[in-house]
């Protein structure tokens, strides 16, 4: 069986939690495509390179999900040499036996336009900009959301693949849901989608 899922949103939003959660609820495979950006900017030297290059153990770094690293992904990913080099592999995950969820900024408009299930998650800078704070244990609110707002903005102003939902997205705003309110309301829709 081949189950697509796709799980766009912004930083902090709460799609990895839900896509995971969504993965093992249904015993999908699980892609956080964020992770792919990531491992390019801090693989170093030309970023289009890396890309081309990149392999699995580039994704077991440990300094992939500090802030820096998120804020260094953001930037390579605006090149469009760099995410058509990463586009055939996110594909290929998305169709595999199975089923698979994929979250990431471009899954339901670019990479899987005809994915079963598309999801949107947003919440507010400030709510997002807290939970980054909160998981970093260090540094000022205000600092973490103003990269909040400066990573929004570029993601969602590049020319190539920018961040939006797609015409057939369905929108979940978690500002005011918890983890388990969220991803029941997730796993609802996909549930649904697979009784068809
Ligand atoms: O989701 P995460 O915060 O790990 O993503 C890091 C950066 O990688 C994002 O800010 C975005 O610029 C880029 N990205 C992207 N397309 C994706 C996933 C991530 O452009 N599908």
């Amino acid at each position: 069986m081949q189950f697509t899922v796709a799980i766009d949103g912004p930083a902090a939003s709460g799609k990895g939690t839900i896509a995971r959660a969504l993965a093992d609820s249904f015993g999908f495979a699980h892609l956080d495509t964020g992770l792919l950006y990531r491992a390019v900017a801090m693989k170093g030297g030309d970023p289009v390179a890396a890309a081309h290059s990149l392999c699995a153990e580039d994704l077991t770094r440990g300094d992939l999900r500090t802030l820096a690293a998120g804020e260094a992904a953001s930037r390579v990913a605006a090149i469009p040499e760099l995410r058509a080099a990463l586009t055939e592999f996110q594909r290929d995950f998305a169709r595999r036996e199975g089923g698979a969820v994929l979250d990431g900024r471009d899954i339901g408009t670019v990479i899987c336009p005809g994915a079963d299930v598309k999801l949107f998650v947003i919440a507010s800078p400030e709510t997002r900009a807290r939970r980054r704070w909160q998981e970093a244990g260090a540094g000022s609110y205000e600092a973490v959301l103003e990269q909040v707002r400066t990573r929004d903005a570029r993601d969602m102003e590049r020319a190539d693949a920018p961040l939006r939902p797609a015409d057939d997205a369905v929108l979940l705003d978690t500002t005011d849901l918890s983890i388990a309110e969220a991803v029941a309301q997730a796993r609802a829709l996909v549930a649904a989608r697979l009784s068809r």
